[in-house]
Parts: C-alpha cells; sequence; structure tokens
C-alpha cells in the first residue's frame, strides 16, 4: 500500500500529538512531535545561557546540538534525546512552554529544526504534529490536517497533562500560557502557524478519541487507494 505524509498543524493543546500517535500506531507509521524539538532546542538554549540577539552564539549552539527520538519500550512511546540524554520529561515544564515561542521563532532555529524535520520525511510513512508542517515543512503532503479546539476545551486537557510536573499551577495561568503561544505562533515573521490551502478542519471540541480516529482514517484511506 502507498506509504503518504500526513501533517497535523495547530493551535497549542488541541490534541493534536495523541491524534497523530494513534494515527500513526493505526498505519504502522513513524510519529514525529515536532514540537518536542523546539522544545529540546529551548532547554539547551537556557542552560547554556544562549542569547537570541547574538546570531553567532545561536549558530554555535545549533552545531553543538544533537536531537534524535528513542523508543521507550516501557511507554510505548518515543522520548526526545538531546545531545544522547533523555529530555522528554525536562521539556514538557511550565518554564520551557513560557519560553519555546520565543526560541521557536528564531531563523536560524527554523533552518536547522525544519531541515531535520524533512529529513525524517524523506523515508514516507510519517506523521508529522507542529504548527507549520503542513505550510512550509511538506507543503506537497498528500494529508494535511488542521487541528481546532475550544480554548476552555484545551485548557482543560493541558491543566491535566501539567499539573503533576508542575505542583500548584492555576487553570488561570495555563490559559494565560496558551494564548501566549498561540499569539506568537501566528503572528511571527516565518512560518506562522495557519492553516493550509488545502488542509482539513478537524475541530474535537466535542469529539472522542475513537470519532477522530474514525474521521482521519477515513480522510487517509482516501488518498492511499
Ligand atoms: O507542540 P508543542 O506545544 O509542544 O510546541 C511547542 C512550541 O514549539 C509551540 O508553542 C511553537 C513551537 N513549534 C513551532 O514553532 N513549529 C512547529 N512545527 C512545532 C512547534
Amino acid at each position: 500500500m502507498k506509504k503518504i505524509i500526513i501533517t497535523i498543524d495547530g493551535y497549542s493543546s488541541c490534541g493534536k500529538s495523541t491524534v497523530a500517535r494513534q494515527l500513526a500506531k493505526e498505519l504502522n507509521y513513524i510519529f514525529i512531535d515536532s514540537g518536542a524539538m523546539y522544545r529540546a532546542i529551548t532547554l539547551y538554549f537556557l542552560q547554556n545561557k544562549v542569547n537570541l540577539h547574538d546570531e553567532a552564539a545561536v549558530n554555535t549552539a545549533l552545531a553543538a546540538i544533537n536531537l534524535s527520538f528513542v523508543f521507550n519500550a516501557t511507554t510505548g512511546k518515543s522520548d526526545m534525546y538531546l545531545n544522547e540524554v533523555n529530555v522528554e520529561i525536562a521539556i514538557r515544564e511550565m518554564y520551557i512552554s513560557d519560553n519555546v515561542s520565543t526560541v521557536a521563532a528564531d531563523a536560524a532555529v527554523r533552518e536547522f529544526a525544519v531541515a531535520q524535520q524533512r529529513k525524517i520525511g524523506e523515508q514516507k510513512g510519517i506523521v508529522m504534529d507542529g504548527r507549520d508542517i503542513g505550510t512550509t515543512v511538506f507543503p506537497n503532503a498528500e494529508l494535511k490536517i488542521f487541528m481546532t479546539a475550544d480554548i476552555d476545551v484545551r485548557v482543560e486537557r493541558r491543566y491535566k497533562e501539567v499539573v503533576a510536573a508542575n505542583a500548584g499551577i492555576t487553570r488561570e495561568e495555563v490559559k494565560q500560557n496558551l494564548a501566549m503561544r498561540d499569539h506568537l505562533d501566528s503572528t511571527r515573521a516565518i512560518s506562522p502557524l495557519r492553516k493550509a490551502d488545502d488542509a482539513l478542519v478537524l475541530d474535537n471540541s466535542n469529539l472522542t478519541m475513537a470519532e477522530q480516529l474514525t474521521l482521519v482514517l477515513q480522510w487517509v484511506n482516501e488518498r492511499i487507494q
């Protein structure tokens, strides 16, 4: 059967990764969480106090970064590795979420991440989620999905995800972080978040996981026949 590239873009905490991971499992495809790459770069920049306004420092830092995804048999998911260290938990912390959109807006950072994402895509049979995957990384992808959901539904989902790792966090803080990232991600100069003209919209505010998967698999089947 024909192997294709599936892109899933959308706002923060719409459940993109959950749908992408399930879909990849169903199709026996590789799932790539491109946001994890920007988060790992942000972690490195914060750890090494890289000044985003210093182009030479940014380039030196990027040259020292090695990103990889390694399958974790315990969780059944791939973990993000930064220079051979598992950073899957560290990159989900709130201080990374607070800084990632600024780092991800940098031209050199995007060039670095996009080059790696395209390389992974050469093998086809992938589902990649992010903000600019259908518009910039794979403009010729066979199936492009743009996901969206009600802000309050997104806050509740995200809150449940982050509360364990961020004791004392409030729903209001989560809401502010989501709103800030949506704003920064969709107004930045390079590859802003926007729906590709040929993307299909999936609003999952009122859909169960099973309903989402059924719908998306139908879209896939129409394209791999
Ligand atoms: O998917 P996520 O929330 O983990 O992504 C974290 C941030 O990374 C997001 O706020 C914007 C940035 N990002 C991006 O600019 N382009 C992508 N393809 C994926 C994520």
